[in-house]
C-alpha cells in the first residue's frame, strides 16, 4: 500500500483546508493511504503525524486557516534536519509528500527532493507572489476581505473629508494591493513594483482636492514605509486630515471564497494524479485557466513580471 503525506507550511491561507480535503479524498479514492502531518515541516520532525480517513476532512472545506496547523521552520535549511525528515518519512512508509504553502515551503521541498524525497507542491499563500501561477490558494479570499474593509474605511473617510492610507499584506509583492486598489477605486497605489515617490503622491492629492474630491484612499503594500508617519507627513504638507489603517492579519483569515475552494480542489486532484503517474518534484499552478505543473526549481525561478500588467489597468482609473 503506497502512502502519501500532506502538510501545510508558512503563512496560512484560506482554502488550504479545501486542498487537504481534496488531496485526502483523491488519494483514498485511488487506493492510497494518506497521512496528515501537523505543523508543517516542524511537525514532520516531531512526528506529529496522523493517518487520515474519509471523515478526517469532513466539514473542513468552508473553514479558514489550516486545521493541519502551520509553522515557520528556518531549521529546515540545515541538511541534517532534512536528512532526519527523510528518515521519519521512511519510518512511516510515506513514499510521497504533498506540501501546501508559499515560496519558503517550496524551497524546503526543493532541497528535500535533492535527498530523494518525492514531493509535490501546491501554492497556498494570500500574497499571490509566485510567478509561475496566475493564482495561489487564498489570494482571492484575501482580496475580498481587503475590499470589504476598504469599502468601510471609505465611508468614514468620505464623512470626514479625510485621506486614509491603507496598508495591506503581500510581503514584497503588490498583487493584493493592486487588485484591491482597482476593486475599491482607490485614489493612489504604492507597491514594491510602483516604488514610492512622495512628491508624486502629494501632487496627486493636491490635484484631487482641486478637482473637488475631498477624501481619498491610498493603498500601500506593507514594508514600503511607516504608514503612520506617512499619514502625518501628508497632513502636514497638504493640510488634508489624514489617517492610517493597517489591515494586518485579518487578511489571512475567514471562510475561503468559492473561487479558492474550487482552485484548491483542482490543485489537490492534480497532485494525486501526478503521484499516481509517478511524476514528482513538481509545483502545481493555474495558467490561462488550465491547471499546470512545473519542476520546482524552474517554478521558483519564474519572476512575477507578467503580473505587472494590472498596474497599467489601475493607472487608467487615476
Ligand atoms: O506570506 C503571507 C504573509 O501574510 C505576508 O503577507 C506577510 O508579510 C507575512 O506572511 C507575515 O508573516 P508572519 O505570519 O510570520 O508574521
Amino acid at each position: 500500500m503506497k502512502k502519501i503525506g500532506v502538510l501545510t507550511s508558512g503563512g496560512d491561507s484560506p482554502g488550504m483546508n479545501a486542498a487537504v480535503r481534496a488531496v485526502t479524498r483523491g488519494a483514498l479514492t485511488l487506493g492510497y493511504e494518506i497521512y496528515g502531518i501537523y505543523y508543517g515541516y516542524r511537525g514532520l520532525l516531531e512526528k506529529n503525524i496522523e493517518k487520515f480517513d474519509w471523515f478526517s476532512v469532513a466539514g473542513k472545506i468552508n473553514i479558514g486557516g489550516t486545521f493541519l496547523k502551520s509553522s515557520r521552520f528556518p531549521e529546515f535549511k540545515k541538511i541534517e534536519v532534512r536528512q532526519e525528515a527523510k528518515k521519519i518519512l521512511a519510518e512511516y512508509g510515506i513514499t510521497s509528500l504533498i506540501v501546501i504553502g508559499g515560496d519558503g515551503t517550496f524551497s524546503g521541498a526543493a532541497v528535500l527532493s535533492e535527498l530523494g524525497v518525492k514531493v509535490i507542491c501546491l501554492p497556498g499563500t494570500i500574497d499571490n507572489d509566485l510567478g509561475y501561477t496566475d493564482y495561489t490558494i487564498g489570494f482571492d479570499t484575501c482580496v475580498n476581505t481587503v475590499v470589504e474593509a476598504v469599502d468601510k474605511v471609505r465611508d468614514t473617510s468620505g464623512s470626514h473629508h479625510r485621506c486614509t492610507v491603507v496598508e495591506v499584506m503581500g510581503r514584497s509583492c503588490g498583487e493584493i494591493a493592486v487588485n484591491a486598489a482597482i476593486a475599491t477605486g482607490s485614489e493612489y497605489l504604492i507597491t514594491p513594483e510602483t516604488g514610492f515617490n512622495k512628491n508624486d503622491l502629494v501632487e496627486h492629492l493636491k490635484n484631487q482636492n482641486l478637482g473637488g474630491i475631498k477624501y481619498s484612499i491610498i493603498m500601500i503594500t506593507e514594508k514600503m514605509t511607516n504608514v503612520h508617519q506617512l499619514a502625518q507627513e501628508i497632513e502636514e504638507i497638504t493640510g488634508i486630515d489624514t489617517r492610517a489603517t493597517v489591515l494586518g492579519y485579518v487578511q489571512r483569515g475567514g471562510s475561503p471564497s468559492a473561487f479558492d475552494r474550487v482552485l484548491a480542489t483542482k490543485f489537490g486532484k492534480k497532485a494525486i494524479e501526478l503521484i499516481d503517474r509517478g511524476v514528482f518534484n513538481r509545483c502545481i499552478g493555474i495558467k490561462n485557466n488550465s491547471v499546470i505543473d512545473l519542476d520546482i526549481t524552474e517554478a521558483l525561478n519564474i519572476d512575477r513580471k507578467g503580473k505587472l500588467e494590472l498596474l497599467e489597468t489601475f493607472k487608467i482609473t487615476l
